[in-house]
């Protein structure tokens, strides 16, 4: 019998558990184009109120999700203010500028470390050339190695939207795990944004879907937009119905995610590659840069012993712990990678 993988390249890998396929299953559908599918409609309704937003739309990907919520916010040759490595303007691929016809001005990478002092100074008001009409921030932030932005950090942000009027989106790809780190209520957060894209199919383990949030006005008119982008769909309560089997068994457990990560980190730590303080939730980034293997060799390394990590950049390896992995695997996984990361 050939050795069980371990997949640590993302939290999308995961598969719909037994319950999980019961709940689809077993799902009531309606035409969801039409508004009539209810299982959709249970889950827009509940989301938004997890939030306490007035509404929420369900969208094929965290991608679309966030473009909708962009073009929401912030009109054709108009300016979105974000962090350099932010998704919105790195894996979605130019989405921003050929979609929405938006232009993005990036404050340099700092995960989720942000500068709001220079924030402020970046945003450019109405007469000074393009003008700047929201900021995105990313919690937790992906490439910024799962970090969690403070809590204080996101009230000053508000307020420096508010003094200029402008917008605030916020990619919550994997907010749940900021929520579970810091015990900040997902309340508390739906507060400080106008915006919100949140996916249930990052660690949360159903197979497709994330929500737009947003106020009654802005979600009607984001119908529109996802019917634009081809990404309305019909009897999608198939989906939602793991969506909402999602959000109600595997929020808590999310911890676990974040222990197992912890353990990756201090594994790797006497190595020099990580700092296990800065591993706050399921994302573990290795730092190659003086390594004398690069990522794409880690990555070969460890995949011909049935580890699979990612090369995020030439130099930086990525780990991420899920739904699908037990504290075995992550036992195999530092079995595996410690030799070849002592090289
Ligand atoms: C922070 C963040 N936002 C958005 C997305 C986009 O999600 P999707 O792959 O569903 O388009 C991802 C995907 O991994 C992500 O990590």
């Amino acid at each position: 019998m050939s050795p069980q993988i371990v997949d640590l390249r993302s939290d999308t890998v995961t598969k719909p558990t037994a319950g999980m396929r019961a709940a689809m299953a077993a799902a009531e559908v309606g035409d969801d184009v039409y508004g009539e599918d209810p299982t959709v409609n249970d889950l827009q309704a509940y989301v938004a109120d997890l939030f306490g937003h007035e509404a929420a739309l369900y969208a094929p990907s965290g991608s679309m999700a966030n473009q909708i919520a962009l073009q929401l916010s912030v009109p054709r040759g108009s300016e979105l203010l974000c962090d350099g490595d932010a998704h919105v303007v790195t894996y979605e691929i130019g989405a921003a500028a050929a979609i929405g016809g938006i232009s993005t001005r990036t404050w340099p990478a700092c995960g989720p470390d942000i500068d709001v002092d220079l924030v402020a100074s970046l945003v450019r008001r109405e007469g000074f050339g393009v003008p700047t009409r929201a900021i995105a921030v990313e919690q937790t932030h992906n490439q910024g190695g799962g970090g969690v932005i403070p809590f204080e950090t996101l009230q000053r942000l508000r307020i420096i939207a508010n003094d200029a009027g402008i917008g605030v989106h916020c990619d919550g790809a994997r907010i749940w795990h900021a929520h579970v780190a810091d015990g900040v209520a997902l309340r508390s957060y739906g507060e400080l944004f106008d915006t919100m894209s949140v996916c249930i199919s990052k660690g949360l383990g159903a197979p497709v879907g994330s929500l737009v949030i947003s106020s009654a006005e802005k979600i009607a008119r984001a119908r529109t937009l996802r019917k634009r982008m081809g990404g309305a769909m019909r009897q999608v309560g198939v989906l939602a119905a793991a969506g909402r089997y999602a959000l109600d068994h595997h929020i808590d457990r999310l911890a676990d995610d974040h222990a197992r990560a912890h353990r990756l980190a201090e594994a790797f730590a006497p190595l020099g590659l990580v700092d296990p303080a800065r591993v706050r939730t399921n994302v573990v980034m290795l730092d190659m840069t003086k390594h004398p293997l690069d990522a794409p060799g880690v990555v070969a390394a460890a995949k011909a012993e049935g580890v699979r990590v990612t090369a995020m950049a030439p130099r930086l390896v990525r780990m991420v712990t899920h739904l699908d992995l037990d504290d075995a695997a992550i036992d195999r996984a530092i079995e595996v990678l410690t030799p070849i990361l002592s090289r």
